[in-house]
């Protein structure tokens, strides 16, 4: 039951999420583009043109401002920038310089990501992360992207879901054994302190480009429930997987908080959710509230005066009154914690556009849908719907 909404609090972000290499579309000089197209590697189908976003990011932010939305948080595509080690495209900064300004003049305040998963193919093939000297080049490109975020971008993320790439090393590691039915498998050390130098590289290299851009990063949340006495499993589970990095992003900004799902740990681990849990188009527990949990425990981890910004939520479906449902539940997880004083300063929703989801276009989470031949945009109710919240700046707010 819907009762008396919340209005954002001053200067919320509303808004809606991408992410370069998933609609871009021929982002040929990534470690993904190669990996995509290597038979070994097992990946179900290649992004190829992607939702060609590349030459339509007009259109998109043209139909995200239209809709409602005050933000748009996109990626900066490293591989792109710097296509060979030391060599910077001025045609490609210039590119992303102009999404800026588009995003500018349409009102959407642009929140920048400058690492989102992919990294080009040289700096892959010189041992990624953990290689040396790695942190040092990261930081170098951070510093070349000077000209896109130094004047009216507001918040850059330095680097999306770091666990996650800690956590994707360590599969990679473990090699077919990797992903547990459950749970994650456990992250790669190495490249846990790899990314978080990284991090506090970038983040001094951002403050140098221009102090009053607010910096951080987006970490994803498995909002862990632990089962009556495994508090202690659940506390050491988490810890290498999230609350190092959370720990990481003392003395930024911000945070940024991504949450889907939840995982409920036992004595003995991660335990999959019930046979009859329903369950979205990637497999996950549907559970609205996930992000309240993500929310509450980033604040116990860090500090409650930190800035909480809620980078990616959302949900795969072909049902778009699901999605609808998916996000009422959410929010109002979202107010309820800001009732309960959070520092919570804005909300976008994963994903703008329907887009390659890492190995498949089948797992729609997109508010706008993407004709895959000509490429037409089409937003969804669930769009219509969220959109119009960021005109009256109001957060639905429920009572059970
Ligand atoms: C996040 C990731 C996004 C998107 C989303 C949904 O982990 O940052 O790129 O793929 O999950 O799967």
């Amino acid at each position: 039951m819907t009762d008396t909404s919340l209005h954002f609090p001053d200067g919320f972000l509303w808004g809606a999420s991408t992410a370069a290499h998933q609609i871009e579309g021929n982002n040929v000089n990534s470690d993904w583009w190669r990996k995509e197209h290597d038979p070994a590697a097992k990946i179900p189908e290649p992004s190829l043109d992607a939702c060609d976003s590349y030459h339509r990011w007009e259109q998109d932010m043209d139909l995200l401002a239209g809709l409602g939305f005050t933000d748009y948080r996109f990626s900066v595509e490293w591989a792109r920038v710097e296509p060979v080690a030391g060599t910077f495209s001025r045609a490609e900064i210039a590119h992303y310089r102009r999404m800026v300004d588009g995003a500018l003049s349409r009102g959407l305040r642009p929140l920048v990501t400058l690492h989102h998963f992919t990294l080009p193919q040289w700096f892959e093939d010189r041992g990624g992360w953990t290689a040396d000297g790695a942190v040092d080049l990261f930081a170098r490109y951070v510093e070349n992207c000077a000209p896109i975020i130094a004047g009216g971008v507001r918040h850059v993320c330095t680097i999306n879901e770091p666990n996650m790439i800690a956590v994707m090393a360590g599969a990679a590691k473990a090699g077919d054994h990797g992903f547990p039915p459950a749970g994650l498998p456990t992250p790669d050390e190495d490249t846990t302190h790899a990314v978080i130098a990284a991090h506090h590289a970038a983040v001094k290299a951002v403050r140098a480009i221009n102090p009053g851009i607010q910096v951080g990063w987006s970490i994803a949340n498995q909002v862990y429930q632990a089962l009556p006495g495994a508090e202690d499993v659940t506390a050491a589970y988490r810890y290498p997987r999230e609350d190092v990095f959370i720990e990481a992003a003392r003395g930024d900004d911000y945070i940024g908080v991504q949450s889907y799902t939840r995982t409920k740990i036992g004595p003995d681990g991660p335990i999959p959710a019930p046979q009859d849990a329903e369950r979205t188009l990637t497999q996950w527990e549907y559970y609205p509230p996930a992000v309240g949990h993500a929310l509450r425990h980033t604040a116990d981890v860090i500090g409650r005066g930190m800035p909480l910004i809620v980078t990616e939520v959302g949900i795969a479906t072909s049902d778009d009154t699901r999605r609808v449902d998916y996000y009422t539940g959410s929010l109002a997880a979202v107010a309820a914690a800001i009732d309960d004083g959070l520092n919570i300063q804005g909300y976008l929703a994963w994903s703008a556009l329907d887009n390659y989801e890492w190995g498949s276009y089948k797992p729609t989470f997109g508010l706008i849908a993407v004709d895959p031949v000509t490429f037409e945009r089409t937003p969804k109710p669930s769009a219509v719907w969220l959109g119009n919240l960021g005109r009256v700046r109001e957060l639905p707010r429920t009572t059970t």
